[in-house]
Formats: C-alpha cells, sequence, structure tokens
C-alpha cells in the first residue's frame, strides 16, 4: 500500500539535539508513518536532495491571533519554515471577546470578535483554515480591558474572580497559560498581587505564566524577580518573553539577568524565556511615550513601520523627517502620536544591543519567537519575515553561536514540550507530520528594515499536519493548520 506522503534522501535533524542521519520519511494520515530506512511507494514524492528535513518550527511568540483570521495564508510565517505559532502574548490575546479598539485593530487586524471564549474563537478559526497550528495563551490586558476597562486601581474581589474563572474557562478550552504585558495600558496597573492571583487560576491545569516584563532596562532585575516571585507564589512555570537588556545604559546586562534565571531554577523554580535576533524592538508608539514629557533619547533611535496618519512617513527615522520637515524631534513625536489615528502607529526602536542577542542566544534555555506584528501595511519590522532564517544563516552558521542541532532543539522540541504541543516538535514515527526542508548552507533571512516583506531563502518545503504547505518559493494555499488544545492526548 502506498503511503500518503514520501520525502526522500534527506538528513533527519529529530529536533532532539541527536546528530543528522540519512534516509525517507514517510507520511500517512498526517502522522509519520516511518523515519529513516527507504519508504515504499507513495502518492506523493517530495526529493529531498540531501537537504536537511526537521520538526516545523514553533514561533514562541507572535500576535498572530488575527492574522490567523485575516491573513490564514500565514505566507511571512510559513516560509519561514513555522507550522506552530503560539498566540496570545504580551497580555494581548483575541479572547475572551476583542473589542474593535486601536489596540485590537493594530495587533490583530480589523478583526470583529463573533466569539466569548477560546472555543467560540478556536470554531471561527478552524472555518478559516490557516495555514500554520497555533497555541493560545490568554491575555492579561484583554481579560482587564474586558473586565474594568482602563482603570488605574486594584480589580475588586468581584472583578477578580471574573477575571480569574475566565483564565480557568481558557485553560479547560486549551489554553496554554496567561500571558502579561506590564508596560502596557492596562496591564501596568496591575500589581503583582493580582497577576499572582490569575497566575495560580493557569496551576490546576499546569499551564504556564508568560510575560513581557513590567521593566526591559533600567529596572530589569527587579522586573525578572518579580516574575520568578509570580511563579514561585502561583505554583506555575515561568516564561520570559523576547529577554532583553533596552537602552544602551543597560546594555550586557542580559547576562546577570539569566544568571537570576539559573540560580532560580537551580533553587527549584522553572523558568525558560524566548529572544529575536535583531537589535530593534517594534510595538504601538503610544505605548512608549508620555505625551507631556516626550523621551527624546527614544525618539532618536525610532522609525515608523506604519503611521496611517502619515503613510509618507513609513519607513523613516523620526530624526530624518524631523530634519527634512524642520521641526523639533519631541513636536514631531507628539504630531504623530495626536493626529487622527495617531495611536494606530507602529514604531520600529533600535533598543538591544548586539552582544546581548548572541549572549541570549547561547543560553540553553532560550527559545525562538519572532513579536512580529502582522500588520502588512507600511514597512512591518523584518523579524515578522525573517526570524529563524536569519538565527540559522547569521548566528549559527556564519558566526557559529550555537551549532545547527541545538538551535533547531530550541526551535521545536523544547518549545513544543514548553507551550504543551504534544505529539509534535520531534520526527519521531506516530508523531505529526509538521516538518520543514531545507538548506543549512544556504538558508538566511532577506527581509531588511527597508524592504522587510521579503520571504526567506533555503526553506524549501514546509509541511503541516501532512499537507505540502509551501514549496520551493509556492504557498499551496492548503489551509491544514488547527487551533491546539494544550497538553491534548493526541496533539490535536
Ligand atoms: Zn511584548
Ligand atoms: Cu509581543
Amino acid at each position: 500500500m502506498p503511503v500518503d506522503l514520501a520525502i526522500r534522501d534527506v538528513r533527519i535533524l529529530d529536533g532532539t539535539g541527536a546528530p543528522a542521519f540519512e534516509g525517507d520519511v514517510g507520511v500517512e494520515g498526517g502522522r509519520l508513518a516511518s523515519v529513516g530506512g527507504r519508504v515504499g511507494s507513495a502518492r506523493t514524492e517530495i526529493a529531498g536532495d540531501g537537504l536537511t528535513l526537521a520538526p516545523g518550527f514553533v514561533d514562541t511568540h507572535t500576535h498572530d491571533d488575527g492574522a490567523l483570521l485575516a491573513h490564514p495564508d500565514l505566507a511571512f510565517k510559513l516560509a519561514q519554515g513555522c507550522t506552530s505559532l503560539v498566540i496570545g502574548n504580551c497580555g494581548y490575546s483575541a479572547m475572551p471577546a476583542s473589542r474593535d479598539t486601536p489596540l485590537f485593530s493594530t495587533l490583530f487586524g480589523r478583526v470583529v470578535s463573533q466569539w466569548d471564549d477560546l472555543a467560540g474563537f478556536r470554531t471561527t478559526v478552524d472555518k478559516a483554515r490557516p495555514a500554520c497550528n497555533a497555541m493560545s495563551l490568554i491575555g492579561h490586558n484583554t481579560l482587564r480591558l474586558h473586565t474594568m476597562g482602563e482603570d488605574r486601581r486594584p480589580p475588586t474581589d468581584a472583578e477578580l474572580a471574573t477575571m480569574g474563572d475566565a483564565v480557568e474557562r481558557a485553560m479547560e478550552q486549551g489554553a496554554c497559560g496567561l500571558s502579561t504585558g506590564l508596560v502596557y495600558v492596562p496591564g501596568r496597573y496591575a500589581e503583582t498581587d493580582e497577576i499572582v492571583a490569575l497566575a495560580r487560576r493557569v496551576g490546576p491545569a499546569g499551564g504556564l505564566y508568560a510575560t513581557h516584563m513590567r521593566n526591559e532596562g533600567n529596572h530589569l532585575f527587579e522586573a525578572v524577580e518579580e516574575s520568578i516571585r509570580i511563579g514561585a507564589e502561583a505554583g506555575t512555570a515561568v516564561h520570559i518573553s523576547h529577554h532583553k537588556a533596552a537602552g544602551p545604559a543597560n546594555w550586557g546586562k542580559v547576562a546577570d539577568s539569566l544568571a537570576l534565571v539559573d540560580a532560580a531554577n537551580a533553587a527549584g523554580a522553572d523558568v525558560t524565556l524566548d529572544v529575536y535576533p535583531y537589535t530593534a524592538g517594534s510595538g504601538r508608539m503610544i505605548e512608549y511615550f508620555d505625551l507631556d514629557r516626550i523621551d527624546v533619547a527614544l525618539a532618536g533611535v525610532i522609525r515608523l513601520a506604519s503611521c496611517p496618519a502619515f503613510p509618507d512617513y513609513e519607513g523613516r527615522m523620526l530624526v530624518d523627517i524631523a530634519t527634512s520637515e524642520g521641526v523639533a524631534i519631541e513636536e514631531l513625536t507628539r504630531r504623530i502620536l495626536t493626529a487622527p489615528n495617531g495611536d494606530r502607529t507602529i514604531c520600529i526602536h533600535f533598543i538591544i544591543d548586539e552582544a546581548d542577542i548572541e549572549t541570549n542566544l547561547r543560553h540553553p534555555l532560550m527559545m525562538i519567537g519572532s513579536d512580529g506584528i502582522p500588520d502588512l501595511r507600511g514597512r512591518p519590522h523584518p523579524r515578522l519575515f525573517g526570524t529563524f532564517p536569519r538565527v540559522l544563516g547569521e548566528y549559527v552558521r556564519n558566526r557559529r553561536i550555537l551549532p545547527l542541532e541545538e538551535a533547531v532543539r530550541r526551535m521545536t522540541s523544547v518549545s513544543c514540550r514548553r507551550f504543551g504541543l504534544t505529539q509534535r516538535g520531534e520526527i519521531r514515527p506516530g508523531w505529526w507530520a509538521d516538518l520543514v526542508l531545507f538548506d543549512p548552507a544556504r538558508i538566511v533571512d532577506t527581509a531588511t528594515y527597508d524592504d522587510p516583506k521579503q520571504e526567506p531563502i533555503g526553506v524549501e518545503v514546509v509541511i503541516v499536519n501532512g499537507e505540502v504547505a509551501y514549496e520551493h518559493g509556492r504557498h499551496s494555499g492548503v489551509g491544514a493548520g488547527r487551533l491546539l488544545h494544550y497538553q491534548s492526548a493526541d496533539g490535536t
């Protein structure tokens, strides 16, 4: 009997960190039927030509909740070799019911919610037939907005109970944990105890607490300590998102911050992290500025990604715009942010040290998360299109910061275990056939700040749940992805 699919003559990197071995891989019914050796006849043949076959990459930090519906082809992720995406990060999730606010439409696109909870969102996502799998966190900013609006105060007991019940319900419906974004409104109004109380509701299901910490600059260490404390008091594992030390005054601190994590883990905590391989962050510009006291140093390293109020500014540094318009940078910043739809401006800020990225990537508990914002208008941060090939081309092949097997392990099996994607992340008989065929000698990102919407080179074939989703630069249009359930018995 022929199998559904044979991928022949590949070097198999199974995702465990073991060295590659040669052979064929057979796929049947969406799962891996055989690994290594020779596969008999197959209905569909893929010539591996000696390239490397790995488990599909897992983007542990995305804001693709809305993209699952607005851009279900997920071309920008698939072309990188990503087959699964963790959504709901930085405290922003599409559920409970997302709202048509600047916050949600900037991050998620104009997706009007017809759901109240994760189960309802899953039904909507399944209908859209996305190209990649997803796993959802429930976001504290969304929860708090939904329950308390933008109020700057602690929740009442009743409000805390409402939010906690929503967390528990999301966990029952297959979320992997709670996320926070403690620099954003309204997350920043929450004190530590509020987060502990909510993270406790995650614990019984064994989920995790993922955080965009309260501070990533001058108070980085306090923020790491707060995250560790929340995990300890709530009895949950902790995942620190996009670990960095922001601003030149703090460069180099990631080594000490990682030492805090190591010490906590040695003492019994369970803390992991992710990073993106770029020296710039990106987000809604209004979140980073106090209009009464514009941070000129920050404004000086900002470039505009999308700017509905002034589309001509997209792709330009604020300093250059200020010079050409003959205005002070404070004035320009205010003008952009207070214009109609100014709060929908997305900026790119160059705040990270290159050496810190290398330090981060060397750490054995460091996963890869793009943090890409899937707003395809303007010029998005190139991490949306380039993150995974950039790690493999630039940091693995060119700079030799970490070996290929180790990089792939942390993009696959480590992430799947951490975020509860069962029977995925390893090339193992019986497990789901999420696969990427790539050329380790050529793979690299091509997306740049000037020209960010460019698919990488060296990614040849991507398979999701046994279906060919991407082949030699062509997107098949098959939407085989699913919104998965945390730690499900059968990997669905
Ligand atoms: Zn974040
Ligand atoms: Cu994020």
